[in-house]
């Protein structure tokens, strides 16, 4: 028996690296995203694939019902989606807050919401939520992707102890920064909220440097965490979770064992110093 996987977010990035590796690996995929164009591709290679905004209530419930109809099961659901909302937190409109608490939060709960019952009706499952190293340790510019991904890891804890008892295993992927459109959408976002304001000027110099990380060396790839992904989905003991990749294990670590005061000073630092580094450049 061929065993199912439903991924989210999967029209690009971690998400497409995902669904391509569990192909790979035999299962039936459900790729779901909201881009039809951009999932083309995964329905190419084999995988099924569903028009879904995982903050719209009926177009998740449909999709669970649709697993449940064709395939009768539902062993891993890797909840992916997600974006980042940078920008000061007093540029940040209030519309463009909740969007994030909701794609990056409320959905990743409400899907779990519906797995769930499925899962403990089988005596088994998985729940992998793709959190961040941004959900254990904070940067300047992010605080509400920050707040989304500290929320998201919350949830991730609360829900392993939940469905423990059940079969049921749940684990977060926490990677560092990761070679994907997400930087793009994350700069953008934070153009968009500086723009007009005192921080126009830092907001553009620190987009240019998210954006241009794609170029840093040794930045991790998509499929180093498809792989971590698929090992919270198959492997005998999943980790309850998998904090790895650029940047980020030093990130908490600095967290963690410096005091805050020195944590602050450290970012200051190393993001004044981006900065100028940037700005010499342009
Ligand atoms: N890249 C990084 O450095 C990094 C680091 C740590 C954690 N992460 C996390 O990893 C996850 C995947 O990001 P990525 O790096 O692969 O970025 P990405 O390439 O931009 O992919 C994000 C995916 O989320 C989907 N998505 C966004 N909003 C959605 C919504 N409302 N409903 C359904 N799908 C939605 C997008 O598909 P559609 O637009 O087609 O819907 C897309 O497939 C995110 O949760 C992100 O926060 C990324």
């Amino acid at each position: 028996m061929k065993r199912v996987v439903l991924i989210t977010g999967a029209s690009s990035g971690i998400g497409r690296a995902a669904s391509e590796l569990f192909l790979q690996n035999g299962w039936t995929v459900y790729a779901a995203a909201r881009n039809a164009a951009r999932l083309q591709l995964q329905a190419e290679l084999g995988a099924v694939t569903a028009i879904c905004d995982v903050c719209d209530d009926a177009q998740r419930r449909a999709l669970f019902g649709r697993i449940m109809s064709e395939a009768g099961r539902l062993d891993v659901l890797v909840n992916n989606a997600g974006y980042g909302e940078y920008g000061p937190i007093e540029c940040v409109t209030d519309e463009d807050a909740k969007r994030q608490m909701d794609v990056n939060v409320h959905a990743l709960a409400q899907m779990a919401a519906l797995a769930a019952p499925i899962m403990r009706a089988q005596g088994s499952g998985r729940i992998v939520n793709v959190t961040s190293a941004g959900g254990r340790a904070t940067t300047g510019f992010g605080g509400w992707y920050h707040a989304s991904k500290y929320a998201a890891e919350a949830l991730t804890d609360a829900l392993r102890m939940e469905l423990r008892p059940f079969g049921v295993r749940v684990s977060a992927i926490e990677p560092g920064l990761v070679n994907t459109g997400w930087e793009k959408i994350a700069a953008e976002n934070l153009v968009k909220a500086g723009t007009r304001t005192v921080y126009e000027k830092t907001c553009r110099s620190a987009a240019g440097i998210l954006s241009g990380s794609v170029r840093f060396k040794g930045l991790t790839q998509p499929l180093t965490v498809a792989k971590k992904i698929y090992h919270a989905a198959a492997a005998k003991h999943p980790r309850p979770r998998y904090l790895f990749g650029f940047g980020g294990k030093a990130l908490v670590v600095g967290k963690t064992l410096l005091p805050t005061a020195w944590y602050d000073a450290l970012m200051l630092k190393l993001y004044g110093s981006a900065t100028e580094r940037f700005l010499e450049k342009t």
